[in-house]
Formats: C-alpha cells, sequence, structure tokens
C-alpha cells in the first residue's frame, strides 16, 4: 500500500474511533511461522482478532529463526510501507526502536498493566527509552531435546541427563541402524543446537561470557573448542540428507520414528501437537543433557511500526489481544512456548508446557536465565551472524575445532 492509502486508510480508522463505531480496518502482520504447528497457533491469533472484527492480512516470509523475515522488512520499510505489525525478536527489536520506527504503545501498556505482569527479561527487549515498543507474545526456550518414546525404548534407552549419557544413547541408536540425530543443516538450526552445546560444555557463566559478554578470553577459550568438537560429534550422527532440511522436516523424523532426537526449540512441540501425539506417550521432552538448570530463551514479540505518529485502532486492538491472558494461554499451549506474563496459570499446557513454566520461573529467580544467541537475545544481528557463519562453516567440515575458536575470536571482534 502506498503512503497516501495508508494515510486513508489510518483516517478511516480515526474517524470510526471518534464517531464510537469501531470499525478497525485489517491488520497487515509479517511473520514467519509457516509450518503446521506454526500456523495452528497462528490462526488462534487470528480467530482472536476476527472475533473483534479485525481483519487479517498475512505476509508469511518462510524462514526459521526469521532472517528471510527480516530481509523482506528492511526492503518494505525503504520503500515506505512498513506492515502494520512484525515479528521480531530481542536485539533487532532493540533496533528499530532506537531508529525511531516503531509506534509508542504506552497507553495500551498503562491501560492493562503490562509492566506489573511482563519479566524483566522480555521488557529488557519490548521497551526502547521508557516506551513499550512491542507486545510480548510468548517465551520459547532453546535448549531442550526431542526424542521418540518408542525408538528409545526399543533401543533400551532412558532420558540422558549428561553428555557420557547423550553420547552412549546416540552410539546405540547408531548399532541399531537408526539416525540418532535429526537436523537440518542451516545456519540458524546449527546455531541453535550451538546455544545448548556451549551451555552443556561450559556451564551457565562461561555462556554468558561468551556469548553475552563477548569476552575473548571464553570466545578462544578450550572449553569453547570443546564445544565445537562436540559439535562435530553431533555432525556425524545426522544422516546424509540433513543439508538445508528445513526444522519442522527434521521434527517429522522424530515423530515418524527416522531417528531418535532432535535438539530444537520448544517450537517442535507444536509440530508433534499438530500431528496428533501426546507428550510422555508419543515423545519426550528434556532439557539438552547437563542445562536441566539453565533456560536460554528467545521471546517472539509483535513490534508495531508508527503509521504517522499515533497508535492505529487496530494495532492497538492486537496489542491488547496478544497480551490477554485467555489468549497467552490457548496460543502458548498450541504454540509450544510459554506465556510472556508470569500470572497465567499452567493448568492448560501439557506434560512439556507445565515443565517448561516451571523451569523458567526457577532459571529467572536463580539466574540461570540467559538470551539465545542463535535467537537475537544475546547479541545484535551483526554479531550473530558473524557467530552464525563460524558454526555453520565448522559444522560442514571448512574449519577443525581449533580454527574454527580462532575464526569466532576475529569474527566476534570485526563485527562490533
Ligand atoms: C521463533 C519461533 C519459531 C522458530 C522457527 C524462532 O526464532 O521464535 O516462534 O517457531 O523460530 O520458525
Amino acid at each position: 500500500m502506498n503512503t497516501f492509502g495508508k494515510r486513508l486508510k489510518l483516517s478511516t480508522a480515526i474517524f470510526a474511533l471518534s464517531v464510537g463505531a469501531v470499525q478497525a480496518a485489517d491488520v497487515e502482520v509479517l511473520h514467519w511461522w509457516t509450518s503446521g504447528g506454526e500456523a495452528a497457533a497462528l490462526n488462534v491469533l487470528k480467530q482472536d482478532l476476527e472475533s473483534q472484527d479485525i481483519g487479517w492480512q498475512d505476509m508469511p516470509v518462510a524462514g526459521g529463526g526469521g532472517e528471510q523475515a527480516m530481509t523482506v522488512l528492511r526492503a518494505r520499510v525503504t520503500a515506505g510501507d512498513a506492515p502494520t505489525a512484525v515479528q521480531m525478536l530481542g536485539f533487532d527489536i532493540l533496533d528499530w526502536g532506537n531508529q525511531g520506527a516503531l509506534a509508542n504503545l504506552n497507553d495500551v501498556a498503562a491501560q492493562e498493566g503490562w509492566d506489573a505482569v511482563v519479566p524483566d527479561a522480555l521488557k529488557a527487549f519490548a521497551k526502547v527509552d521508557g516506551k513499550w515498543v512491542s507486545a510480548p507474545v510468548n517465551v520459547h526456550s532453546t535448549n531442550w531435546v526431542w526424542a521418540n518414546k518408542s525408538v528409545l525404548d526399543a533401543n533400551g534407552i532412558a532420558v540422558p541427563k549428561t553428555w557420557d549419557e547423550f553420547v552412549a544413547a546416540v552410539e546405540k541408536l547408531n548399532a541399531a541402524g537408526v539416525t540418532p540425530i535429526a537436523h537440518g543443516g542451516q545456519a540458524w538450526q546449527d546455531a541453535t543446537v550451538f546455544d545448548a552445546v556451549a551451555m552443556s560444555t561450559g556451564g551457565p557463566e562461561f555462556y554468558k561470557a561468551a556469548f553475552i559478554d563477548l569476552d575473548e578470553e571464553a570466545l578462544g577459550s578450550d572449553t569453547m573448542k570443546e564445544a565445537f568438537d562436540r559439535m562435530s560429534f553431533i555432525r556425524a550422527n545426522v544422516d546424509d540428507n540433513f543439508s538445508g532440511r528445513d526444522w519442522n522436516l527434521a521434527t517429522a523424523m522424530v515423530i515418524n520414528g527416522e531417528a531418535g532426537f532432535q535438539m530444537m526449540g520448544d517450537w517442535a512441540k507444536g509440530e508433534f501437537l499438530n500431528a496428533g501425539k501426546v507428550p510422555g506417550e508419543d515423545f519426550l521432552c528434556f532439557r539438552f543433557p547437563d542445562t536441566a538448570n539453565q533456560v536460554t530463551f528467545n521471546a517472539d514479540q509483535f513490534a508495531m511500526f508508527d503509521q504517522g505518529g499515533v497508535v492505529s485502532a487496530e494495532q492497538a486492538a492486537l496489542a491488547s489481544a496478544i497480551l490477554s491472558p485467555s489468549f497467552q494461554s490457548a496460543f502458548n499451549v498450541v504454540k509450544g512456548s510459554v506465556p510472556a506474563r508470569t500470572d497465567v496459570s499452567d493448568e492448560a499446557f501439557d506434560a512439556c508446557g507445565k515443565a517448561g513454566m516451571k523451569d523458567l520461573a526457577a532459571a529467572a529467580a536463580s539466574n540461570n536465565l540467559f538470551g539465545s544467541m542463535a535467537h537475537g537475545h544475546a547479541n545484535p544481528a551483526s554479531v550473530k551472524n558473524a557467530i552464525y557463519d563460524v558454526v555453520t562453516a565448522h559444522f560442514n567440515g571448512e574449519y577443525d575445532s581449533a580454527t574454527a575458536v580462532e575464526e569466532l575470536v576475529d569474527a566476534v571482534s570485526i563485527a562490533q
């Protein structure tokens, strides 16, 4: 839509508001929720808005982690045609907020008391200079493993709690001719696994020093080399066709019993549920070995683009719908994530969701909650992409572990 069209749309919404007959226009939403489970969750939001007579203009851009969506967004903003609302992660929100591109949602936030119910870890990415610029939808976390229960049972494998137990389980599956690890060779997926592997190898202080503080010593340490060695072990235990595979197709391999494990954020649960699978019966969810007390999180938020100085009626309605407790429960039950509000009951959630909510609260209380490097919550996109490049090059055999460590130190230093 051109600028004139947008102004017209905006003035229609304002006119409708001023005469008291709210006939809000459509919301145009740019997002990357294109898998079966993600689409099912998105439908919960679409229906919520439909029930308020707000139409939905869908702008899906496939690609887990949202890199492609962010590229499309930049093109749209450059062309003066920003969408109403955009799914966004961590540092990207701060980046657009600092550029002054996002609408100020403080009125809605104050009316609905967001400050009291949204935890600080999310506020740190939802507010810029004291202004709410995005509406938090959920909290995901990346240090999860998903397993096919019958495959584990058939091979006498108990849930591995430590890296050594995980290695033993993988070797058992290998011996039985089952693909141990389902993985999709895409940079963001390699990095998602690396989040958990780094935490598991070096513990929370190491994770924080390396990915959040970008401390050169941690980045260049023997611990980092060991983390890369563990990535090589994982690489040696994926199937031959892993390269380029979408994450949800890797999840399908676990769902169908073609593979034992997938290391992936809890959006993977949405795929199991969408396939009619039941946690504890058909599939298992557990924390990546040796990371039971930590949570590496990322939160999807809808950033609202400034449409001319005022928050439009449809933006306010969308933000309000997203933060409503009933939506937070209904959406996150389907999505695999947990609520972005601390006051939502876990009653409607399955065992994995209940565990996710408990883990999140415990990790926050014990200072073991850390932003996910892979999903834009540890450092800005330039640094994140530099880390992606090294992790992927190593995963694909371009560097040995010692070289990867050197490259990582250099790449992070150049990207800052
Ligand atoms: C998002 C999730 C999404 C996943 C895969 C993550 O970055 O936070 O909502 O399901 O990417 O597309």
